[in-house]
């Protein structure tokens, strides 16, 4: 089943809980948190003192995105925070197999992220070691961007490697996933999607959180 990540930076910010809430409501399998620095991407969000404040009210798995230059700076206060999955850019580490190391190192599952230019190739030797692959649909950066095409490609690659390789990895995508394309992505054999805007635009965020699960 197609898992759904709603994310939250396209909540309102001033009224967190109640949203987390509805999320939760609607069936959410994950809450996916976009941490950006305003360095690896032209835009700030929040750290781990907001996360650590939220994960008193949610139960539901943390899966954060962190869109941040040198994240092995910060890894430990994001396993603090309480995360439950950290994701990186493969763009934004030099060790990026060390990095994936320190993550698992706290007991929390290692994804790594994919701008839209960068190869698959790129993680080709680090496949083993994580639990997910997220592949960036949109340029990293803000919520409600229009999905890029090619990334269909990408994805189809990368679930030939996988089945290929008989490894357990999991394909998440994340950018202008819309009701109209959600079923797609479940075609091409993604696990989970992450959904802003197209959840967020709703009148009633559980009710949009459920529809995106029956896909
Ligand atoms: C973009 C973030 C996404 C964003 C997705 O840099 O990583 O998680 O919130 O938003 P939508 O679904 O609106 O494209
Ligand atoms: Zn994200």
């Amino acid at each position: 089943m197609l898992k759904v990540s709603p994310s939250i930076l396209s909540a309102d910010f001033g009224n967190l809980k109640e949203e987390i809430l509805s999320l939760e409501k609607g069936g959410a399998d994950y809450i996916h948190i976009d941490v950006m620095d305003g360095l690896y991407v032209p835009n700030i969000t929040f750290g781990p003192p907001v996360i650590k404040k939220i994960r008193n009210i949610s139960h539901t798995p943390f899966d954060v995105h962190l869109m941040i230059h040198r994240p092995e700076r910060y890894i430990k206060d994001f396993v603090d925070a309480g995360a439950d999955i950290i994701t990186i850019h493969e763009e934004a580490t030099i060790h990026l197999h060390r990095t994936i190391e320190q993550i698992k190192s706290y007991g929390v599952k290692a994804g790594v992220a994919l701008n839209p230019s960068t190869p698959l190739d790129n993680i080709d030797y680090v496949l083993d070691y994580i639990d997910m692959v997220l592949i960036m649909t949109v340029n990293p950066g803000f919520g409600g961007q229009k999905f890029i095409n090619s990334m269909e490609r990408k994805i189809k690659d990368l679930r030939n490697i996988i089945e290929d390789r008989n490894i357990d990895v999991l394909i998440e995508v994340d950018g202008g996933i819309k009701l109209e394309n959600a079923g797609r992505m479940k075609e091409l054999g993604v696990d989970i999607i992450v959904v802003g805007s197209g959840i967020f635009e709703a009148e009633d965020i559980a009710e949009r959180t459920e529809k995106f699960k029956r896909l």
